[in-house]
């Protein structure tokens, strides 16, 4: 099973109710980046700001925490109407505990590594968790380049998940996904695809998405 998550980052922030329902029909969550200028060298929503778009969302939400301290600052999405929670490895003391709080509040539980951070940092957590986030880029900005050598790292997830039976864990990548960079991460085993400024870049970004599912289903 594929799913498209399509990112606002680069969508039109002064309009964003009007932004989101141009991909509503088409997309299975909307991909919500906070980011706090301290753990990424970018802002984007506070909590309140991200409460709101969690609220008025016509899509379930994947809230994408680029926060530091995350032991702290991602208990406040417990709290929300969101669906699913990723935060990065990197940003945390005690990943096991957080990721088991997330489930706890009945929410998915995602965890995302760097470009640098090895698969092997995380595979003792695999098992509390609903989601993997492979990043294809630095973590900061949309618009960048997929980095190929964020291959081999994908197929490793998905051979590592296949032979633990975790199938259902899904297998996200998020940055520089194009119309030609999801059939690369789709062989390589993802299933979840974040996508950012092909779709709001484009005059069509529901047309965008219907491409990009078909494109993977392909694979
Ligand atoms: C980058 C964000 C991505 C970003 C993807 O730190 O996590 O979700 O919006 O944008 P594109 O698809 O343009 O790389
Ligand atoms: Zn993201």
């Amino acid at each position: 099973m594929i799913r498209i998550c399509p990112s606002i980052l680069n969508a039109n922030f002064a309009d964003l109710p009007n932004e989101i329902l141009k991909v509503a029909a088409v997309s299975d969550l909307l991909h919500l980046d906070v980011m706090d200028g301290v753990f990424v060298p970018n802002k984007t929503f506070s909590f309140e700001e991200a409460r709101k778009i969690i609220d008025d969302s016509p899509l379930p939400v994947d809230a994408h925490l680029m926060i530091a301290d995350a032991d702290r600052t991602a208990l406040n999405y417990l709290e929300t109407k969101v669906s699913s929670i990723t935060v990065h490895f990197e940003a945390c003391s005690s990943p096991k505990e957080l990721v088991r709080k997330i489930r706890g509040a009945g929410k998915r539980a995602g965890l995302a590594i760097k470009p640098d951070t090895p698969f092997s940092d995380i595979e003792n957590l695999i098992e509390d968790l609903d989601m993997i986030l492979i990043m294809t880029v630095e973590p900061g900005f949309g618009g960048q380049s997929f980095i190929d050598s964020m291959v081999p790292k994908i197929e490793n997830a998905r051979k590592w998940l296949d032979s633990k039976e975790l199938g259902s864990t899904w297998l996200q990548v998020d940055g520089g996904i194009n119309l030609e960079t999801i059939k690369t991460a789709r062989k390589a085993g993802a299933d979840t695809f974040v996508a950012g400024s092909v779709v709001y870049k484009s005059d069509n970004p529901a047309a965008v998405i219907t491409n990009l599912r078909k494109l993977a289903n392909e694979e």
